[in-house]
Parts: structure tokens; sequence; C-alpha cells
């Protein structure tokens, strides 16, 4: 069975204690932030750099180089806002490590503070989740109460406030820039970039906008260096990431695990698949990520690999799916979603969604028309790359590669329901 676990955020998950800033300390908690608290914040930038941390809220982006574009400071504020508005379906990371961990969040936002001149950083949280927010609640007033944030932090002459901020539940609002119109009360609608919010972000002031996971891993990086970080994982993809493995899993739940480990060696750990089945297909990143299937078995999971596979890694949110899964049925659940959620800014996906939707909808049914596969494949076409935001490339992604992979089955949608198909007293997940 492989060991290769490198459980550094989700080391004392298990202790019953475990989101106490007691716990927290007794674990190296808040040692990354003193030895911060003595460099230049411009050292710091520069060891996010060195660790070729890249955002772990899916797309990969270099974290110290996001730092590093903020502008000169002008003597007006600058923003962190860390985004845990975790709303990828099959994503499983962020809430999770708020609930057992918080206080990794919290010292990874002073630090990231002090190190880009910011003296009140937001966390913007997915409003249903109710119990997370009392946690952060009480996890920022511990911080506070035992002097790590307020004023002069640590005797340090650095001044931090953190604002914890419960959105109303809608997944476009996980995209960073209409996250920040929701922060500032409006409707949540992507804005146009650029400007990045680096330079005109929360009210029009420059702005990193973070992942949780990402922020988290500050203080990690902080207390074992730079190099450390980086000698895990891959060259281009360096460190750990929780990987969420969910669906027909023996042992669903998050492992965290070097970037490049494959879903062979997760899947092992995890127990292999649940019953014993076969592996039919998989997302490697949420269902925005082009899905992939038992060839793919062996891919390891960095940015690069699984780019070059035709995929993205996005958030390492592994929905796994064996042989009783309708594939057409599946990918319209998640086209339902796509069309709920679309924020109807812009034509391509408002428009475009919807007609996913209506075709997915009767191929699942078995009422499918002639055509219809290439009908689909043409409003992909029309979405991809042409719409405001990445939520109407995301839906497409799911239907073009099940379309690559089991054309048959959306042919088979022309004249035979999916349960006649996939008897629902046979599927494990429906
Ligand atoms: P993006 O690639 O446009 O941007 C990534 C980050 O880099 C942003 O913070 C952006 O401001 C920054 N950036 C990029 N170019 C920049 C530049 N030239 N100057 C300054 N900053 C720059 O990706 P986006 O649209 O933010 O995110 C898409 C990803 O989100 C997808 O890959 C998907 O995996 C993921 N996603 C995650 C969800 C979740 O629940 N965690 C939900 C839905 C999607």
């Amino acid at each position: 069975m492989s060991t290769r676990l490198t459980p550094v955020l989700s080391k004392f998950w298990d202790d019953p204690q475990s989101w106490t800033l007691a716990t927290y300390e007794a674990n190296e908690g808040y040692q990354g932030l003193r030895a911060a608290l003595g460099k230049d914040p411009a050292a710091l930038v520069d060891m996010a750099k060195g660790s070729g941390l890249r955002g772990r809220g899916g797309a990969g982006f270099p974290t110290g180089m996001k730092w590093g574009f903020l502008p000169p400071p002008d003597g007006g504020p600058r923003y962190l806002v860390v985004n845990a508005d975790e709303s990828e379906p099959g994503t499983c990371k962020d809430i999770p490590l708020l609930m057992a961990a918080p206080q990794f969040l919290i010292e990874g936002m002073i630090i990231t503070s002090y190190a880009i001149g910011c003296h009140h950083a937001f966390i913007y949280l997915r409003g249903e989740t109710v119990h997370v927010y009392r946690r952060l609640l009480r996890a920022v007033e511990e911080a506070r109460a035992a002097g790590y944030l307020g004023q002069n932090i640590l005797g340090s002459g650095f001044d931090l406030e953190i604002t914890v901020h419960a959105g109303a539940g809608a997944y476009i609002c996980g995209e960073e820039t209409a996250l920040l119109d929701s922060l500032e009360g409006r409707r949540g609608q992507p804005r146009l970039k650029p400007p990045f919010p680096a330079v005109a972000g929360l009210y029009a002031r420059p702005t990193v906008v973070n992942n949780v996971e990402s922020i988290a891993s500050i203080p990690p990086i902080l207390l074992h260096g730079a190099d450390w970080f980086a000698d895990m994982g891959t060259e281009k993809s360096t460190g750990f990431g929780l990987f969420s493995l969910s669906g027909h899993v023996t042992r669903p739940g998050q492992y965290e695990a070097p970037l490049g480990i494959t879903l062979r060696e997760l899947l092992d750990m995890a127990g292999g698949m649940r019953g014993g089945r076969k592996l039919k297909f998989w997302t490697p990143g949420g269902s925005s990520t082009p899905i992939f299937t038992d060839a793919h078995l062996d891919v390891p999971l960095d940015f690069e690999s699984v780019a070059a596979e035709g995929s993205m890694l996005g958030t390492r949110a592994l929905q796994i799916f064996d042989e009783t899964t309708s594939v057409v049925r599946a990918v319209s659940r998640w086209t339902d979603f796509y069309a709920h959620e679309s924020c109807g800014k812009c034509t391509p996906c408002r428009e475009g969604t919807y007609w996913l939707k209506q075709v997915m909808n009767r191929l699942e049914q078995g009422m499918g028309q002639p055509g219809d596969i290439e009908k689909l494949l043409d409003i992909c076409d029309n979405i991809l790359g042409r719409a405001f935001c990445a939520l109407g490339d995301g839906a497409t992604s799911p239907i073009t590669s099940a379309i690559q992979y089991f054309r048959e089955e959306f042919e088979q949608g022309m004249h035979t329901p999916w349960h006649e198909l996939f008897p629902p007293e046979r599927s494990t997940l429906f």
C-alpha cells in the first residue's frame, strides 16, 4: 500500500479538539507568524514565490507572483480577501479544513497581510455553511484574545482586523470579481478583467484574492522554508495539496499528498473502488474539468500532466464513478447545476446553459432527437471562450469530454432512458 501521504494541514484533524487555538499552538501554530514578523515584507513575498506555491482554488496561478502584482503602496488601503465560497461540484477540501483546523487560515492571513501591507482582511464564506461561519467567528475571536489580531500584533507594530462575511449561496460568487461585488453589497456578477483585483479589487483598491487552502499553506512554508515545500510535488507543481475523493470509493475523504500523485495511488489508500466494482469515469478537479476514464489512472495529478491529457487539475475534487453509472445522467445533473447557477450577465452562458440543459435532459430520458449530439457540441463550441467568466467554459467540459469517451451512451439516449440502460437497483449512486 502506498504511503505517499504528506499530512501537514490535515496533521491533527483527528484530534477531538483540533479546531481550538490550544491544539493549533501545540502543533507549531503561530510559529510561522513569529518568524514572519521579524522579516522584511518583501522577503515574505519572495519566499512565497520561491516555494512555487500555485493557487489551490483551481486555476493554479502562482501565489507569490499574484502578491507581487500589487502596485507600490500609495498610502491608501489594500486588501486581502480569502475566497471560501467553495462550490465546485465535488469540491470538499476548504470546508473540512476550516472545520478541522481554522487557525491555519487565520495565521496564513496575518502573514500574508503583513507581506502585502494589508490592515483589513476578509473571509468570504458560503452562506449556507452556518456551522463553518460559527467556527470561523470563534477562531478569529480566539486569535484576537491571544494577541494575534488587532493592534500591535505580538508587539510588532503591525495591525490587522479580519472580517468574516457569509454570502447568500451562489456559485458565481466564487468567481473572484463577482465575490468582490457581493462583498461590496451588490448583486454578485463577474467584472471585466483586466483590471485584475491586484490593481483594482475591493472598493477599487489593490486586492489579493486567494483560496483558503493557498493561504493556509503559508504558515508551514514560513516555518519550514520555501525549499521544503518546493522539494515536494513536481518541478512546476510544487508542494502538497488536499485531494478530495468522493463517489464510488471505499473510504471517501480528504487525502493530503504531494502534487503529482496518481488516482491509482490515491484509490489504493482509499480502499479501492466500492464493492470491488470497475472504475468507469472520474473528474480530476470537479465537474468543470473534462472527465477522465480508467485509461487515466496513472496520470500524475499535477497541473502540467493533467493538462497534457486534455483536462485540468482544478480543485483536485476526484469524483469517482463506477460501471453502474449512466454518464449521460451524471453529466445531465451537472448541466442542470450550471444552468441554475449561470448569473445571466452574458448571453453565451445564460442562453447556452439553458439549451444544454434541455438537450441533456431529453437524452437522459431516452427522448433525444437526431442531431442532438452535434447540437450539444455546437452549443459548447459557442460558449467556450466566449463567456464572460469561467462558469460557461466549465459547463461545456463534462459534456464534450463525455461525448469524446462515451459517445455510444449519448446515441442510446435517442431511444432508451437511462434507467433502462442502468437500472437504479444495480446502481450504487443514484
Ligand atoms: P484565472 O486563470 O482567470 O485567474 C486565476 C487568478 O490569477 C485570479 O486570482 C486572477 O486575478 C489572477 N490573475 C490571472 N492573470 C493575472 C494577471 N495578468 N495579473 C494579475 N492577476 C492575474 O482563473 P479564474 O477564473 O479566477 O478561476 C478559474 C478556476 O476556478 C477554474 O480553473 C476552476 O478550477 C476553479 N473553480 C473553483 C471553484 C471552487 O469551488 N474552488 C468553483 C469553480 C471554478
